[in-house]
């Protein structure tokens, strides 16, 4: 491992281990009565990669999501406050995102100082709204729901971008690694794919970046990105014509300064991880997308390199996590493969034929 590597997995290592909560249902109900005056019963816990997250469906009625952050992200409020407002005002524009529900004392949030096995630690406590609806993971992706997303996608960031905020300059993250304006910062990860065909795919992809979007930035429109609108992160419930409609965006965390097609590349590449015919993804999202907002010819150019670019993103990171923790192999894996497939194949048919049929198909749908 080179020292760059090491030095990482040591820090990643220790900050991490004991940083994801685990509070007990007796601690969970005592928070719920202090800081909100509800009598917690129902509880079950919900998935989540960092933080611990619980479903509560309190005796006095009403149904809600305690989001407790890992004790890393609880140092900085600053960036969870920018978040839970920019869920609220989406929410107040007419956009399925959870809001947060004031404390007795009308905060949004409350740092806790709890000790749930790792000594005491100061943990940031929202309740947020649960949504209705199942993840969009879990049924049929078809052209109507594709479409629906690329438009829910496109009026999320145009509403993003009106929001006003005193910190809104944090949102820049120059080095977020899962930006895709910091695509060239996957270079330092190369090593490991050491050994692996993949690595020249890999690398190509970010020499066509480097050569063909960078120089094009200029042109592209700026906006707020949600930043993983992934196939986990959207709710969907059935709508009156036998098909599915969008009743949830959920996980701002990876929130951050970019532009529009970033997003629509973003959401382009996690949408054709989970279809049968991943080419088949690109023509409806990008029709919905640009029902809302239309690209101009620079932002056209780009598409095909931004979203071979997430896949690059997702493989290099899913590996080097995979070095970190060997335990978590099969669950970090199980996108990677399928990504590593998709994007051979995507490459393989390169960026004419397959701009051709995204926007011939995207036509078709209508815009
Ligand atoms: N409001 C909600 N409505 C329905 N399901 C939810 C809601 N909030 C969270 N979930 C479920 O919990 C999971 C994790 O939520 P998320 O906020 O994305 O957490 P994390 O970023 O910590 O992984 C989601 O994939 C979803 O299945
Ligand atoms: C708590 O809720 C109950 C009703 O469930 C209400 O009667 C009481 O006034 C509330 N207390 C506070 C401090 O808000």
């Amino acid at each position: 491992m080179p020292p760059l590597l090491m030095c990482l997995f040591y820090l990643s290592e220790m900050s991490v281990k004991n940083a994801q909560p685990n509070f007990s249902p007796s601690q969970v109900s005592e928070i719920m009565k202090r800081l909100y005056n509800l009598t917690a019963s129902g509880i079950r816990p919900l998935p989540s990669y960092d933080d611990q997250n619980l479903y509560v469906a309190p005796t006095e009625g009403g149904e809600y999501v305690l989001k407790i952050m890992n004790s890393e992200d609880s140092k900085n409020p600053t960036i969870i406050e920018l978040q839970t407002h920019a869920m609220s005002f989406l929410y107040q524009n007419g956009l399925p995102a959870q809001t947060a529900v004031p404390t007795t004392s009308g905060q949004l949030m409350s740092l806790e100082e709890i000790d749930c096995g790792y000594g005491c630690q100061k943990y940031l406590v929202r309740l947020l709204t649960y949504l209705p609806g199942v993840t969009i993971s879990k049924v049929p992706f078809t052209p109507k729901l594709l479409y629906e997303t690329g438009r829910t996608a496109a009026r999320m960031d145009e509403v993003l971008q009106k929001m006003v905020h005193p910190h809104l300059s944090i949102l820049e993250r120059e080095n977020f690694i899962w930006s895709l304006s910091n695509v060239c910062l996957l270079e330092e990860y190369m090593s490991v794919l050491d050994g692996d065909p993949l690595q020249e795919v890999v690398k190509s992809v970010i020499d066509q970046y480097k050569n063909s979007v960078i120089p094009r930035r200029s042109n592209f429109r700026k906006c707020i990105n949600h930043g993983d609108f992934n196939d986990l992160n959207i709710l969907v419930q059935p709508d009156d014509n036998h098909g599915y409609k969008i009743s949830g965006i959920l996980d701002f965390a990876d929130m951050n300064s970019g532009y529009y097609i970033n997003e629509l590349a973003i959401t382009i590449m996690y949408m054709m991880i989970e279809h049968p015919d991943p080419i088949a993804v690109g023509g409806p999202v990008l029709a919905g997308w640009e029902s809302v907002f239309p690209l101009n010819k620079d932002e056209k150019n780009c598409l095909y390199v931004l979203v071979l670019s997430r896949f690059c993103q997702s493989l290099v990171m899913a590996r080097y996590s995979v070095m970190l923790h060997p335990e978590n192999e099969e669950y970090l894996m199980t996108t990677s493969r399928k990504g590593v497939k998709i994007l051979q194949k995507v490459w393989e048919l390169g960026k004419e034929n397959v701009e051709k049929f995204w926007f011939d198909h995207a036509a078709q749908l209508g815009v």
